[in-house]
C-alpha cells in the first residue's frame, strides 16, 4: 500500500481528494498497487469534511512519516510551499505540484533536489490545468527541436474578455463571476496584471529550451487597459483580443519571452477558444505546429493533472530526467521586447486612409487593413512602429491603442 499527502486543503487540495477517491479502483489498477490518501495538511479544521479525520497541522508528521511516499502541494505561493517541498523532496518523497509560482521561481532548484534524492518533481498542472502539455513536451516532442510556444495560459482573462466580447458584459462584473467560479487567483491582480501567465511563461521556456527564464526575463502587460472599443474594433477587422503568453527562440539564438494582449486574426484556432479554455501551440522541426486544448483552471481539470502527475511518480522508480532545466546566470541569452516582431492594430481618432498611408510610407510599412477609427500595418519591430504612430501623431491623429498581432 503507497500513501499520498496533500499538502493545502483548498479549491484545487479538495479536488485531488475528491478525483483520487472518485477513481481510487482504476488509479489503483492502472499504478498495480494500492493507494490512500493518508494526510491533508492545512492550517484549518474542516468539520462535516468526510476526510476531516485526515487533516493535519504539522509539516513533519508527513515528512516524518515512511509510508508516504507521495506528496501532492496544492497550497499556492512560495512560502511555505518551498520550505514544505525541499524538506518532502530531500525525504525522498515525490511531489507533483500545481503551484506555478513555485515552478517559475525555484523550479531548477527543486529539480536538482529531486534528482539528488531520486525521486521526482512534477508539475503538470501548473501550466495549462488539466491540458497535458509539459509531458508531451519532454516525451512525445521530445524528438524535435521546438522552437516557440505560444498561447492562451490564463483562463481568468479569457473569460473576461470572452464576455466584454460576445456580451458586452462590465470588465468588473465578469472578474465576479470568475472568482465565484473559482477560476481567478486569491488576488486576482495575478490574472489580470498577467502574472499568472508569466509565471507560465517562464515554465514553459525553461522545459523548451532548457534553462531556468525567470518572471522578471518576460515582458508582462495584462488586460487591464483594453477596453469595449478595443475589443469592437478588432471584431470589425475579424479578429479578437486575447492575453498571449509566448516564448520563442529569435534567428539570433535569444528566446523572446512575453505575455501581453495580442490580436488574434479570426483564421487563427486560438481566436476561437473561449471562456475559462487554454490552447498553446508549440512549433518544432519534424512536427511543424501542433495544438494543445482544455480546461486551463479550476478544481477538478487542476486536480486531475495533479494526480496524472501522482500516477506517473509511482510508476516511475527513479527521477526523470528529461524534465529538467539548468540555472544559467548569464542572462545574454534572454531577447528584449524591442526583438518583437509583429503585425501592430492601431486604434486612433477618426482618420482618412491616406494619413495612414503616408504614415505607413515614413515608416517602411504597409497598410494592410483599415476600419473606421483603426488600422493594421505589417510586420515590424517596436522602433518602427514607434514612427508609425509619430507620424500619425505629427499629421494630428490620436493614437488610442497600439496591440501586437499574433501571427501563426
Ligand atoms: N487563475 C488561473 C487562471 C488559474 O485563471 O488560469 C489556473 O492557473
Amino acid at each position: 500500500m503507497k500513501k499520498i499527502a496533500v499538502l493545502g486543503y483548498g479549491v484545487v487540495g479538495s479536488g485531488v481528494v475528491e478525483l483520487f477517491y472518485k477513481n481510487k479502483e482504476k488509479i489503483e489498477k492502472n499504478t498495480g498497487t494500492e493507494l490512500d490518501v493518508k494526510y491533508i495538511l492545512d492550517l484549518r479544521e474542516f468539520p462535516g469534511d468526510p476526510y476531516a479525520d485526515k487533516v493535519v497541522h504539522d509539516i513533519n508528521i508527513i515528512l516524518n512519516d515512511p509510508e508516504v511516499g507521495y506528496v501532492a502541494e496544492c497550497m499556492g505561493g512560495v512560502n511555505p510551499a518551498f520550505k514544505f517541498v525541499s524538506s518532502c523532496l530531500e525525504a525522498g518523497k515525490s511531489v507533483s505540484t500545481s503551484n506555478k509560482q513555485l515552478v517559475a521561481e525555484k523550479g531548477d532548484i527543486l529539480l536538482q533536489i529531486a534528482k539528488k534524492n531520486d525521486c521526482n518533481f512534477f508539475f503538470e498542472a501548473s501550466v495549462g490545468g488539466a491540458i497535458p502539455i509539459i509531458r508531451p513536451l519532454h516525451t512525445c516532442l521530445a524528438g524535435n527541436d521546438i522552437s516557440a510556444a505560444a498561447g492562451i495560459l490564463n483562463g481568468t482573462t479569457n473569460f473576461i474578455l470572452e464576455k466584454m466580447f460576445c456580451d458586452k458584459m462590465g470588465f468588473d462584473e465578469a472578474l465576479k463571476l470568475a472568482q465565484e467560479l473559482g477560476y481567478a487567483e486569491k488576488d486576482p491582480t495575478a490574472d489580470i496584471d498577467g502574472a499568472d501567465a508569466c509565471r507560465k511563461v517562464c515554465i514553459l521556456a525553461s522545459l523548451i529550451f532548457g534553462k531556468h527564464v525567470y518572471p522578471d526575463s518576460v515582458y508582462t502587460k495584462g488586460i487591464r487597459d483594453i477596453t469595449l472599443e478595443d475589443v469592437e474594433l478588432a471584431e470589425k477587422m475579424n479578429g479578437s483580443i486575447k492575453l498571449i503568453g509566448s516564448t520563442k527562440r529569435l534567428e539570433d539564438g535569444k528566446i523572446l519571452s512575453t505575455v501581453m494582449p495580442m490580436v488574434v486574426p479570426e483564421e487563427s484556432l486560438i481566436a476561437h477558444v473561449n471562456g475559462v479554455f487554454n490552447a498553446i501551440m508549440v512549433w518544432g522541426d519534424g512536427f511543424d505546429k501542433t495544438m494543445f486544448y482544455g480546461r486551463g483552471a479550476g478544481k477538478l481539470p487542476t486536480a486531475s493533472a495533479v494526480l496524472g502527475d501522482i500516477i506517473d511518480s509511482i510508476k516511475s522508480e527513479h527521477t526523470v530526467t528529461s524534465h529538467e532545466w539548468v540555472l544559467d546566470e548569464n542572462t545574454d541569452f534572454i531577447a528584449n521586447i524591442d526583438s518583437l516582431v509583429a503585425p501592430r492594430f492601431y486604434r486612433t481618432d477618426l482618420c482618412t486612409s491616406e494619413v495612414y498611408e503616408n504614415a505607413a510610407n515614413a515608416a517602411g510599412v504597409t497598410v494592410d487593413q483599415i476600419a473606421e477609427g483603426g488600422c493594421v500595418i505589417s510586420n515590424c519591430d517596436n522602433k518602427t512602429a514607434d514612427t508609425f504612430a509619430k507620424a500619425l501623431e505629427e499629421a494630428g491623429v490620436k493614437v488610442v491603442s497600439h496591440i501586437p498581432v499574433m501571427a501563426d
